[in-house]
């Protein structure tokens, strides 16, 4: 007798975090997106070079991403969400320029923290006027939350981003903002204490590793340290992976998923000055399937994937579904970049995984 393999069906998935990249890697990217069940809004992060500054430009990578995505299903659903982002010289004007022109989102990195940083901020008085324009005009604003000061160390930056947070609320109290891939039980309790205007990006990666994963201190890395699990922020301790794990899974209204699909070419991850992202885009919703399912949650995914964020930034919540069936596949150990001479190393590379997305 054979059983039938359980399914679930999932309101489609929001993601409010993912590189897309541009060039061949954005020609490569987008059917992976698609075809892991990413088909609804994804926002597009603006650190391609030269980076998404303008209103204008913001169209034109929609554009790209969207002919892309045509190519590969003509009835696709995706729709790529619109970022600028926010440096210490981006006028008022070219704010409201760009809600004007459909920007949901500004995006603001610190100065040489992450990829494609090297025009981030360093002095957060200096994007005042930028958070003034986004206050009045209803541009949510996204903060990679690291402080970029030399003086506080890499695992604590981002508990330190706290304190210019909190100037920037006091500032600006009707400003609307996002602390994107909270890594800490610092940011969680940070974001629960504040108001209705402040959300929370949790990535899958957060939710599945420590800084042990990365550094090869855990048995499962076999003493070896493992660059494909290095990204910005890194993970942290077990208590804040468990503080992750906690407030996502008691359904808190104000954290939502943003996966931080960052793929790199092996070339550039698997070397001195490692690029720092981690690509999880095939991996993400097999995996969140599963913890929500082993954790008894299973009814609290959907509002973690699908409606917070969608209320949070103030969209329609999703007619369109996604199926996963509990069918084990092996995630490839590399993917070939077409036209790169190159692969991308996945999240879970050479693991099987319990759940599989229905084409
Ligand atoms: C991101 C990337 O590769 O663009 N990398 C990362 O480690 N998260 C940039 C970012 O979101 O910080
Ligand atoms: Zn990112």
């Amino acid at each position: 007798m054979t059983t039938e393999p359980r399914t679930i069906r999932l309101r489609a998935p929001d993601n409010w975090h993912a590189h897309f990249r541009d060039g061949p890697m954005l020609d490569f990217l987008v059917p992976v997106f698609l075809d892991s069940g990413w088909r609804r809004r994804i926002v597009a992060e603006p650190n391609i070079t030269p980076p998404v500054l303008t209103g204008d430009r913001a169209v034109w990578y929609r554009d790209a991403i969207l002919e892309r995505a045509r190519a590969h299903d003509p009835a696709t659903t995706v729709d790529p969400v619109m970022t600028i982002q926010i440096t210490e010289t981006t006028p008022g004007a070219t704010v409201r320029d760009a809600r004007s022109k459909g920007v949901g989102i500004g995006k603001v990195y610190p100065f040489m923290v992450t990829t494609h940083s090297g025009n981030g901020v360093q002095d957060y008085d200096k994007i005042y006027p930028a958070l003034e324009a986004a206050q009045d005009c209803g541009l949510i604003v996204q903060f990679h939350g690291e402080h970029p000061s030399d003086d506080i160390e890499g695992l604590n930056k981002e508990a330190g981003f706290t304190a210019i947070l909190d100037r920037i609320r006091a500032r600006f109290p009707k400003l609307k903002l996002t602390m994107e891939h909270i890594t800490s039980r610092a940011a969680v309790d940070w974001v629960k204490a504040q108001g209705d205007g402040v959300g929370a990006s949790v990535t899958v990666h957060h939710l599945f590793t420590t800084v042990d994963d990365v550094l090869g201190y855990s048995k499962a890395s076999g003493g070896l340290m493992r660059v494909h699990h290095g990204c910005k922020p890194q993970p942290k301790w077990r208590d804040d992976r468990a503080a992750l794990n906690e407030v996502v899974l008691s359904g808190h209204p104000r954290f939502f998923y943003g996966g931080d699909d960052a793929a790199h070419l092996r070339r550039r991850k698997e070397a001195e000055g490692s690029a720092c992202g981690v690509w999880n885009t095939m991996a993400a919703l097999p995996l969140l399937v599963d913890l929500f399912d082993r954790e008894g949650q299973l009814d609290r995914l959907d509002p973690f994937l699908s409606e917070h964020g969608a209320r949070f930034y103030g969209y329609d919540l999703n007619a369109e579904s996604v199926t996963l069936v509990e069918e084990p596949w092996v995630v490839p150990a590399e993917v070939e970049a077409t036209g790169m001479g190159d692969s991308v190393v996945p999240m879970c590379a050479g693991e099987t995984l319990k759940w599989r997305v229905r084409a």
